[in-house]
């Protein structure tokens, strides 16, 4: 059956609307990016259709957070690989969360985000044509005595599996030299999945030791032909997007993200993915948040010449126990030709938790 047979118009609609597309630079591929796929999948998506075994750690109920016996919270989102390539896309990026049971603590949480990579290609777009139109080497070698090895599957020829390799290896390595610059070491380790062969995970010296940024491989054949694509060779990578994070802007710990803390958000905020952004540790001690309103003196020319002065005065009153202040409404009464500002001031003390009187000053003061 072709791929084309698989493929609902309507499906296609949907996908459409699900999806964006994404181009590294100006040039090709396209990477349609996938960030609404549903996080409840069938166990045939986020194990079956992944070749994972039957008695795999990964299926059992203390690893996977089951909706009932044949749904579950997927536990990365690999689990969309076969469907997005039976819709009919050959580039697409994938990002979403995704769910272990874990125990808690620094660097586990049950609920993290991943960014998953999938590239297939044809035989003339992998390895071109000769001359004379004949191509270089066949895709699936289906010779009879192929045999699957450490560097290749039974049905891959070695040229087809390494002109991919290459392909994915510069594809990622750049992906790599964005993130944590090119000057930083890089190696390629030998991995283990189900869905790919041979696997891979690279690694990056960063900060004064070796991370591990992803797990990729070529795509077991199949998988891709229960897709229902019989004509491509392909490569897949998944990245943990905490984990990254963590290591670039120095976040100690990961539950740090589910933090509601403004002390830890504003810190983010408006920045932009190539702004350097180092984390300043926050403090273990509440914060206390104070509202302050007052009308501005009468000969004050203008709101705004008044904003820096008021920042100024509140952070010399107040001193190191001011964690943010920021200036959250104006109001004039046209009137009586006055205005006021409210400040909402942060507090908080890295040895101890605040005082009320401490909090509200003792005789009024700030
Ligand atoms: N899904 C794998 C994981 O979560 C990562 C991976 C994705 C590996 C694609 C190979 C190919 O660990």
């Amino acid at each position: 059956m072709s791929r084309e047979e698989f493929v609902d118009p309507e499906d296609v609609e949907l996908l459409e609307k699900r999806c964006r597309g994404y181009r590294f630079g100006n040039r090709s591929p396209l990477f349609t990016i996938c960030e609404s796929e549903p996080r409840v999948v069938t166990t045939y998506q986020n194990f079956d259709s992944l070749l994972t075994p039957q008695d795999h750690v990964s299926r059992r109920t203390s690893d996977t957070y089951y909706v009932n016996s044949d749904h579950c919270l997927r536990a990365h989102t690999s689990a969309h690989q076969h469907t997005l390539m039976q819709s009919g896309l050959d580039a697409f990026l994938v990002i979403g969360d995704v769910y272990r049971r874990d125990e808690v603590d620094r660097t586990h949480y049950p609920c993290f985000h991943q960014i998953e990579g999938v590239r297939l290609y044809s035989r003339d777009e992998l390895l071109g044509k000769k001359s004379d139109g004949e191509n270089v080497a066949d895709l699936f070698a289906a010779k009879p005595d192929t045999e699957r090895l450490p560097e290749k599957q039974e049905t891959h020829s070695l040229d087809a599996t390494k002109a991919s390799e290459i392909q994915l290896k510069q594809f990622l390595e750049s992906l790599c030299d964005e993130l944590f610059g090119k000057e930083a070491e890089k190696r390629w380790v030998d991995a283990y999945f189900p869905f790919t062969h041979p696997s891979y995970e690279l690694e990056v010296f960063y900060n004064g030791q070796w991370l591990e940024v992803l797990g990729c491989g070529i795509m077991e054949q199949k998988l891709l032909e229960s897709a229902g694509v019989t004509d491509k060779i392909g490569w897949a990578f998944g990245i943990g997007l905490e984990r990254i994070a963590m290591v670039l802007y120095g976040i100690p710990d990961i539950r740090l993200f589910w933090s509601k803390d403004t002390g830890f958000l504003s810190q983010f905020v408006g920045k932009s993915p190539t702004d350097e952004v180092k984390y300043k540790q926050i403090s273990a001690h509440p914060q206390v948040i104070f509202d302050l309103s007052f009308f501005l003196p009468t000969t004050s020319v203008q709101f705004n010449d008044m904003t820096s002065d008021v920042y100024d005065t509140i952070r010399n009153v107040g001193g190191e126990l001011v964690e943010q202040v920021k200036l959250t409404d104006e109001f004039e009464n046209k009137k009586k030709g006055k205005k006021s500002q409210t400040y909402r001031i942060v507090y908080r003390s890295h040895e101890k938790a605040l005082t009320k009187e401490e909090k509200y000053g003792e005789k009024g003061k700030m």
